[in-house]
């Protein structure tokens, strides 16, 4: 394993009842509040209503930033940097999903920042400084809720980047699975494919002797193989909704890459595909990660053998390593689309006619891939393959 630094500030407070922790966490950073949320879904499940009856209580001046878009955009980070600056804000409440959380991260860099905020999300520019962050999770998926990576969309240029900084952790996060049980049927599916797909952006790599990160990253993908079956026949069980929120948040809080080198490309690969037909990240995730393992599989057959032994329990006797490592390909495949997830690019109505344009976006930042370096042939190969 390679040498390491790893510190993690988010305070993590689970489970059922703890929003009331917002009672103690929020008058540390302050009274000037903005509160960020999405499109509708947590007036809908009564969320809204309490968060804002506690930020009443303590009299906090809460300025609303509502509407956040799934793969948010540019323009309510804009929005919410100005409304920031002209009402004093000292501390973001984000209350939603990832993008809600994401959307949180970017204005509270940019109103730190004298310059455009998309110098900080093109990566142009490290933010140093950010207002404090805390977040009510309410969808299980990015590890947003602890980690300081954020997406935005710049819908004028079609373009979607993640970005972090040293400041954009959260400084807690509350997770309550109750809050997850309005998730419909789809956002959980494509929730627990990000979860997966963390996973295996952390898990194929090149760096020897990684054997305890190895387990927990195979522990982690069978527990969600396991509960995801239960979870979309039983979308309001308890148990099963403190899984997959406990395994969201640990499949990208940056434990799993300990010591390796992480992957990464297939989420560029899909990012630029949401970039161009605004499509959900699980969904496009379901569609090309197999497609990535079958384009790089040779690089390093013996990890996707030991995937398809260990995670899917191919019986290896017999075999070649390739065909075991196939196998375990396509029983990923199996096990997306028998919940549900979509496996070809048509299923979005997605055709040929921008494959190049999406590869090239997939690649603006330089190279793409530490498992295989890919060059903008391998791009449009993994799209082709993926209609
Ligand atoms: O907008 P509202 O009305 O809240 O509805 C949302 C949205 O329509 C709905 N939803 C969320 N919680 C709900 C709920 N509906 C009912 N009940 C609830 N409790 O779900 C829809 C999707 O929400 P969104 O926040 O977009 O989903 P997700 O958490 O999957 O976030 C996706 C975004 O995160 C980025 C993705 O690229 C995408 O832009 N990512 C962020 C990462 C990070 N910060 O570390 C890493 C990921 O790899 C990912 O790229
Ligand atoms: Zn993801």
């Amino acid at each position: 394993m390679e040498n390491f630094s790893y510190q993690n500030p988010t305070k993590l407070i689970f489970g059922e009842g703890q929003l009331e922790a917002l009672k103690k966490e929020v008058p540390q950073y302050g009274t000037k509040v903005l509160l960020v949320y999405g499109g509708g879904s947590i007036k809908r499940n009564g969320l809204y209503a309490q968060v804002q009856s506690i930020l009443s209580e303590l009299g906090a001046d809460v300025t609303e930033l509502g509407g956040v878009e799934p793969n948010p955009r540019l323009t309510s980070v804009q929005k919410g940097i100005r409304l920031s600056q002209e009402n004093g804000v000292q501390f973001i409440l984000a209350v939603g999903g990832g993008s809600v959380l994401d959307c949180a991260k970017a204005i509270a860099a940019g109103v730190k920042y004298e310059g455009d905020v998309w110098d900080i999300i093109t990566s142009k520019v490290t933010a140093t400084e950010a207002l404090p962050i805390g977040s009510v999770l309410t969808l299980a998926a990015t590890g947003s809720e602890m980690n300081n990576n954020s997406v935005i969309t710049n819908w004028e240029t079609n373009e979607k980047y993640g970005w972090s900084s040293p400041a954009t952790y959260p400084q807690f996060s509350i997770l309550d699975p109750v809050y997850t049980y309005t998730v419909p049927r789809d956002q959980t599916v494509y929730g627990m494919v990000d979860i997966m797909s963390h996973v295996f952006e952390q898990y194929f790599h090149h760096v020897p002797n990684t054997l305890l990160q190895d387990r927990y990253c195979e522990s982690l993908l069978k527990t969600v193989i396991e509960t995801a079956p239960k979870l979309i026949n039983d979308l309001e069980n308890y148990d099963h909704r403190a899984t997959i929120l406990y395994a969201g948040t640990m499949a990208l809080n940056k434990t799993l890459g300990m010591g390796t080198r992480g992957e990464w490309s297939t989420h560029e690969i899909e990012h630029a595909v949401s970039a161009v037909y605004d499509i959900p990240h699980g969904g496009g995730l379901a569609i090309l990660f197999p497609n990535w393992m079958k384009h790089v599989m040779n690089e390093n057959i013996e990890r996707f053998k030991q995937f398809a032994v260990r995670v899917f329990d191919i019986a290896a006797e017999g075999k070649t390593d390739r065909d075991i490592a196939l196998e375990g390909i396509e029983a990923l495949r199996q096990f997306w689309n028998s919940i549900g997830a979509p496996s070809r690019l048509a299923d979005y109505g997605i055709g040929e006619d921008k494959l190049e344009v999406m590869a090239d976006k997939a690649m603006t930042r330089g190279s793409l891939g530490n498992f295989k370096k890919l060059s903008k042939e391998d791009v449009v190969e993994i799209y082709r393959t993926s209609l």
